[in-house]
């Protein structure tokens, strides 16, 4: 069999396997639904595009949409996160590297913009769908929203008769992603309407994605019904908090190398991934400085016992600087001239804006230089008495994913267990009327599901209710246990 695909290094394939075959046995959740589900086969002609990014655990997420009966195209959902060595592994399946017979990937470790919204467009584009729509992609599993966006983009282009819409576009990315829309438009002017009107539903990945989603539910405008993964308690409170706590130190360490212990960390943002990130920077020693727009989430840095500061207030304190928020233009390029020499600046948030890059680009006399790959040191007045510099990761992108290999197996299983759950829910459910054009969430009693195919591999003894204490709290035996506003 051959299928189109790009990556790196087939030949990456074996090594790949070898860890994909660890991480399968850190992924309880996920082989615990092969198990149940395999025989059953209930994604059986679902035919997903995937864009999140490609990296071992992602590998296993892939074969188990597989296993379950799915056919898959995949493409990374950022320029830097890549493993190429599981994108091998993808690729060549069961098969051999001379053969390949596993999922299409296209994804490799430091695309390009314009490569990367090719790789976009490349899951959205199945053989034979030009010819016949029943072949193209029917779900979308989409982690920052960014191949729901394309799709949507394309819609909206196609039906304004080939002009583009200036609403919510960000400049560069936007002109190449218009690039394609016209490229697209000049073979073919019903090719994203063909496609959007295939799609039985998306499933989000992140905080960011699932923002998008729901500013385009809002607006009514969202072209297919959302699952928001992020928000499944099993994902976003431990996902976005314990894997950060890990992958965040993994980071900065196999980026820069040097001690946290001492130092002063400045973590912008405390929500769920910033309380991650300053838990694992106080754990190894860092004196922590958070800063917060949100008075709650403020309130609650201060009483774990943080200092709360404005970020000017605190520039010249801080050793490492690290954004969670999501949001845009919260280190600016004049935040970074006020730094000490050698602060290490990094993003954990899903897109590149919440540093200012073009501004530091723009800096007079700034001289970029790399040290490495995804680690580039910027030098403000070079060869003057006030020289000094700053070190940028992953250039403003997620640095977790960029100079490390993102989150742990294990705390994956729990995020991409949501993720198959939501996948078979759309495409079984699809026609049932029981989803609309808007965004959802999984029911608690699959949520507590996935926290329960965890448990056994860390040895956790289960608290069974009584029958009679499950009526006093007014709960099934089997669960859900808490009610929907619960906060955990
Ligand atoms: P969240 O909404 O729980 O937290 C973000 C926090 O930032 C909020 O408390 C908000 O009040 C605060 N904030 C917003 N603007 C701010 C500003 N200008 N200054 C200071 N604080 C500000 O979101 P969550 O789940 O923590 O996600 C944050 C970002 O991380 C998102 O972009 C998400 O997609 C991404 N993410 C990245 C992961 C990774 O592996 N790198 C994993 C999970 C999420």
């Amino acid at each position: 069999m051959s299928f189109d695909y790009k990556i790196a290094d087939i030949s990456l394939a074996e090594a790949g396997r070898h860890q994909i075959r660890l991480a399968e046995h850190e992924m309880p959740g996920l082989m615990s639904l092969r198990a149940e589900f395999g025989a059953e086969q209930p994604l059986k002609g679902a035919r997903i595009a995937g864009s999140l990014h490609m990296t071992v655990q992602t590998a296993v997420l892939i074969e188990t949409l597989v296993a379950l009966g799915a056919e898959v195209r995949w493409a990374s959902c950022n320029i830097f996160s890549t493993q190429d060595e599981a994108a091998a592994a993808v690729v060549v399946g069961t098969g051999s590297v001379a053969q390949p017979a596993g999922v299409p990937v296209f994804a490799w470790k430091g695309e390009s913009l314009e490569d990367y919204w090719w790789t976009a467009e490349q899951i959205l584009s199945w053989p034979g769908a030009e010819q016949d729509p029943e072949l193209g992609p029917n779900l979308i599993l989409d982690d920052g929203g960014d191949a729901t966006m394309l799709l949507h983009k394309g819609v909206e282009y196609e039906a304004a008769g080939g002009v583009p819409s200036a609403a919510g576009t960000d400049s560069e990315e936007w002109v190449i992603v218009l690039d394609r829309l016209r490229a697209a438009q000049a073979q073919d002017g019903r090719k994203w309407t063909r496609i959007a009107e295939r799609i039985q539903g998306v499933t989000e990945e992140t905080t960011t994605g699932v923002h998008r989603l729901y500013q385009l539910a809002e607006q009514g405008k969202l072209l297919f019904p959302a699952i928001n993964v992020n928000d499944s308690v099993t994902k976003s409170k431990f996902d976005n908090k314990y894997g950060i706590r890990h992958s965040l130190p993994d980071g900065i360490n196999r980026a820069t190398d040097v001690l946290i212990g001492g130092k002063v960390a400045v973590v912008c943002g405390y929500g769920d991934v910033g309380k991650g990130a300053a838990e694992a920077l106080r754990g190894q020693g860092a004196r922590v400085i958070v800063t917060e727009i949100d008075p709650i989430c403020a309130l609650q840095a201060a009483m774990d016992g943080y200092q709360v500061a404005k970020l000017d207030s605190v520039l010249g304190e801080g050793h490492l600087f690290i954004t969670t928020t999501g949001n845009k233009d919260v280190i600016m390029a004049e935040h970074m001239l006020g730094m000490r020499d050698k602060a290490i600046v990094g993003n954990i948030g899903h897109f590149d804006n919440e540093i200012d890059m073009a501004g530091l680009s723009r800096v007079p006399g700034v001289v970029k230089t790399e040290i490495k790959p995804q680690v580039h040191e910027w030098v403000f007045e070079q060869g003057s008495d006030a020289e000094r510099s700053i070190i940028v990761l992953s250039e403003g992108r997620l640095l977790n994913l960029g100079n490390a290999t993102g989150h742990p197996s294990f705390v994956m299983s729990n995020s991409f267990a949501n993720q198959t759950i939501a996948q078979i829910e759309l495409f079984t459910k699809h026609g049932t009327g029981e989803y609309q054009n808007q965004v959802y969430v999984l029911p608690k009693i699959l949520d507590e599901k996935v926290a329960r195919l965890h448990l056994a591999a860390l040895d956790v003894e289960l608290t069974e209710l009584s029958k009679d204490q499950a009526e006093y709290l007014d709960v099934d035996v089997a669960g859900p246990y808490k009610a929907e506003h619960y906060r955990y």
